[in-house]
């Protein structure tokens, strides 16, 4: 199964994408643009900064649940969404992907990516889950073959990999399409 090593690896690309420069002319003008949320929204620089280059520091690493790491990064998603909530300038769709980056982040610390991981490791015998063979694309793991990583993941890692399934999955596939529009898919 070389594509699950495939979808960690996109993962970890993911996040590069927060290295790209903030686009900062909006194309229409409005009050949002003025130099006073410019301002607001310049103090949110280094927090974005800090997560990109964070975030490139973990992207490789096997991190264990409750690493001070990954719990440091949830606070600076915090910070930095209450930072660019703090002014108009950053319209939806940035929010939107530093939302999906964080929930990226936030996913490390679960269950999920520790089986995940486990999988990825090659030390499994996954020879017996052939509903995952037919896999061309990693994203179907989350969307159409979800079943079978269901079962695959109760099998491998238990129940506990299973918690808030469907939720994890669906962060999955929004990690992929950001992926995909910042043109790494
Ligand atoms: C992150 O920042 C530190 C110090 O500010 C720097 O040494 C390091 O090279 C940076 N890492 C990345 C991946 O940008
Ligand atoms: C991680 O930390 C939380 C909160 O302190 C705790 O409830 C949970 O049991 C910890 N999980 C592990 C695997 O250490
Ligand atoms: C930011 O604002 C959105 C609504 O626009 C809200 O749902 C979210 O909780 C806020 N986040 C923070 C960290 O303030």
């Amino acid at each position: 199964m070389p594509n699950v090593l495939f979808q960690t690896f996109i993962l970890s690309v993911f996040l590069t994408y927060f290295c790209l420069p903030v686009p900062l002319k909006a194309t229409t003008l409005t009050s949002c643009d003025g130099p006073i949320e410019e301002a607001k929204a310049e103090k949110c620089d280094p927090l974005m900064r800090e997560f990109t280059n964070r975030s490139i520091g973990l992207a490789f690493l096997d991190l264990k649940i409750n690493d001070t790491r990954l719990l440091s990064m949830r606070e600076l998603c915090k910070d930095l969404k209450t930072c660019m909530n703090s002014t108009c300038y950053y319209g939806e769709s940035r929010k939107k992907e530093v939302r999906i980056a964080c929930d990226g982040i936030a996913i490390r610390n679960t269950y999920f990516m520790e089986c995940l991981n486990k999988i990825k490791t090659g030390t499994v015998d996954l020879s017996k889950y052939t509903c995952m063979d037919s896999l061309d694309k990693p994203v179907q793991m989350y969307t159409t073959k979800k079943w079978c990583t269901k079962i695959m993941f109760r099998e491998v890692c238990g129940e506990k990999s299973l918690n808030n399934f469907d939720r994890h999955c669906r962060i999955m596939v929004r990690i992929f399409g950001l992926v995909d529009k910042a043109g790494f898919g």
